[in-house]
C-alpha cells in the first residue's frame, strides 16, 4: 500500500515528466523549423524519453496500488533562441527536475516507503547521466558561438543520438 502523500507526490512527478515531454517535443519542432534536423531529432528523443519517465512513475503507482491522477500540461514556449539557449533552457529544466527527484526521495525516506526509494535510485542516476551530457552539448554549443561550419558540425551529431 502507498500514502496519500507519496501518491500526491508521484503524481506531481508524472506530471513533470509530461510537462518536460511536451517541452522537448516543442523545442524539437522549434529547431527543425530551423532547419537545425540533428538537434530536433536529440530532442525528439529526449522526448520519447520524458514520455517513458512518466510511464515508470505510472506503473509504479499502479503496482503498488497507488491511483493515477493527470494535471494539466503548461503549454510550452513557441521561441527558444540561438541554438545554445535551447540547450541552456534544456539544461536549467534537467537541474530542476533533478531537484524533484530528489525532493521525492526525502519525502519516501520521511514516509519509510523503501520500495519507492530503491525505485527512485534508477531516477537519481539517470539524472546525473542526463546533466552530464545536456553539460557537455551546452559547453560545445558555447565554443563553437554562432560559426556555421562548426555548429552544423554539432547538429549533424546531435543527429546520430540513438534512442534510450
Ligand atoms: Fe525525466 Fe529528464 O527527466
Amino acid at each position: 500500500m502507498i500514502t496519500q502523500k507519496i501518491q500526491e507526490t508521484l503524481n506531481a512527478q508524472i506530471q513533470a515528466e509530461l510537462n518536460s515531454a511536451h517541452m522537448y517535443l516543442a523545442m524539437s519542432a522549434y529547431c527543425e523549423s530551423r532547419t537545425f534536423k540533428g538537434f530536433g531529432h536529440w530532442l525528439r528523443v529526449q522526448f520519447q524519453e520524458e514520455t517513458g519517465h512518466a510511464e515508470k512513475f505510472i506503473n509504479h503507482l499502479l503496482t503498488r496500488g497507488g491511483h493515477v491522477v493527470f494535471r494539466r500540461i503548461d503549454a510550452p514556449p513557441s521561441e527558444f533562441g540561438t541554438m545554445l539557449q535551447v540547450f541552456e533552457h534544456v539544461l536549467a529544466h534537467e537541474r530542476e527536475v533533478t531537484q524533484f527527484v530528489h525532493g521525492l526521495h526525502d519525502v519516501a525516506l520521511a514516509e519509510k516507503d523503501v520500495a519507492t526509494q530503491v525505485f527512485l535510485q534508477w531516477f537519481i542516476t539517470e539524472q546525473v547521466e542526463e546533466e552530464a551530457s545536456v553539460a557537455e552539448l551546452v559547453e560545445k554549443l558555447r565554443m563553437v558561438g554562432d560559426k556555421g561550419g562548426a555548429l552544423l558540425y554539432l547538429d549533424k551529431e546531435a543527429g546520430k543520438r540513438e534512442k534510450g
